[in-house]
């Protein structure tokens, strides 16, 4: 079943919407609406989640950027207790990708994740939750 309900948005936003309605292909505002309230509520739900996560964090960097390597190693050995394994790809001459799984308490993957993400010199950066328990 499904219950309508109206939205009142400053037109500006709502051009806003609509543009990235069109960039991500939804067939329409509900379905863009849905998907995002979806999204935000697992994504809330595995944060606030006392339990354990698996989950994979990606980093694009430029390995010249200087004391970058040094500072994402001391950081990942700081947290070795949530690292499974990482790779380490040399994608071309200037750029490393390096994926690392990761296993614990989501608040603390989430924490170290934003740590590396946010460090300067990385390009790209993501936290992905393969799985999550949580612990209620
Ligand atoms: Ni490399």
């Amino acid at each position: 079943m499904i219950t309508r309900f109206s939205t009142a948005l400053e037109p500006d936003l709502l051009a806003a919407f609509d543009r990235f309605i069109k960039r991500h292909g939804y067939r329409n505002r509900s379905e863009a609406v849905r998907d995002l309230i979806r999204k935000n509520l697992v994504d809330e739900e595995w944060r606030s989640a006392r339990g354990s996560v698996v989950g994979v964090i990606s980093l694009v960097y430029a390995h010249r950027q200087h004391s970058l390597q040094d500072r994402l190693t001391d950081l990942q050995h700081t947290a070795h207790d949530l690292i499974i394994s990482t790779t380490h790809i040399h994608l071309d001459r200037a750029n490393c990708l390096e994926v690392i799984m990761v296993r614990g308490p989501a608040v603390r993957v989430k924490a170290l994740a934003d740590s590396l993400i946010t460090l300067r010199g990385v390009r790209h950066g993501g936290l992905t939750i393969a799985a999550g328990r949580a612990s209620k």
